[in-house]
């Protein structure tokens, strides 16, 4: 399993590498409509800010002093689309991890992320990310795209350390709700395969598909608790087969929220 672990990810390294070598060419990596998914990057970063401000108190807003206390952790960063909205919302500390050097090097150059802190990974672990820091921890357009189910499990026991005690994960999915397994085109995978993919980024992704939600969750469930399966409909056709689009069948964005420790429950009683 290490060997199919590390050829998986030396796979994705060069993809990423060498198909992202100036910022235009990296963009295009992260979406041919790299203009407008940067433009509704902020929505989700306030989504996940209150999600966060719900578990610590109850309250849906964070202060502007809250939010410059935070200390975020982007995994998959890619050239820092989501960190730049975070940083427009006013919080303090938002740093990046990223298996690509040429990503890296793209984020590393955008005028807001001049206070950030990027790590380069090995694929499976978050690098030098410091342990037991950050308050969220998320990934964007990421973990979808990798259909190696030890990969993905090694990476949230990774962002399970540099969580802080209360700090919170986020992961960005698709789910495919008109899907079943016999439907997986080839080349992607199923929740449960280690599929060591040669490309990446769409070429072959994880599908999410209903009848694998209980893996989901318990995959999720070995490192953190109060998980939470948030699906964003986005008013697809979720049974309409189309053969020449990449993902042929519609999709729904899936964002699984945990937390390092219980939180919910205190909250639900006090
Ligand atoms: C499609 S881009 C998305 C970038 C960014 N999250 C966004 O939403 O704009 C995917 C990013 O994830 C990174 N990535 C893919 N697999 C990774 C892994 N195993 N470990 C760390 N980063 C990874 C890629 O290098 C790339 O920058």
């Amino acid at each position: 399993m290490e060997d199919q672990l590390q050829r998986y990810a030396q796979n994705q390294r060069n993809q990423y590498d060498t198909t992202s070598r100036t910022l235009e060419e990296a963009q295009a990596q992260i979406a041919p409509n790299y203009l407008e998914v940067r433009r509704i990057a902020g929505r989700y970063a306030r989504f996940m800010l209150q999600q966060y401000a719900i578990r610590r108190g109850g309250t849906t807003e964070l202060s502007a002093e809250d939010l410059s206390r935070l200390r975020i952790l982007d995994f998959g960063c890619g050239v820092g689309r989501v960190m730049e909205a975070f940083t427009e919302l006013g919080v303090g500390q938002i740093d990046g991890c990223d298996i690509s050097e040429a990503m890296l090097t793209h984020a590393r150059a955008s005028p807001s992320l001049q206070k950030s802190e990027f790590f380069l990974t090995n694929g499976q672990d978050a690098g030098a990310a410091p342990e037991g820091q950050y308050d969220i921890a998320y990934a964007f357009l990421c973990l979808h795209h990798i259909p190696m189910r030890e990969t993905r499990i090694a990476i949230l026991r990774s962002l399970a350390k540099v969580l802080a005690p209360d700090g919170m994960i986020f992961i960005e999915l698709k789910i495919f709700p008109g899907a079943t397994p016999a439907k997986i085109p080839p080349q992607h995978a199923h929740w449960s395969e280690n599929m060591v993919a040669t490309y990446t980024n769409s070429a072959s992704d994880v599908w999410v598909t209903p009848d694998a939600l209980g893996m989901v969750y318990g995959d999720f469930r070995l490192f953190f608790f109060d998980i939470a399966l948030i699906e964003f409909d986005l008013g697809t056709n979720h049974f309409e087969f189309n053969p020449s689009s990449i993902y042929r069948l519609g999709f729904n964005e899936l964002f699984v929220v945990g937390s390092r420790k219980p939180t919910l429950k205190k909250l639900a009683i006090s």
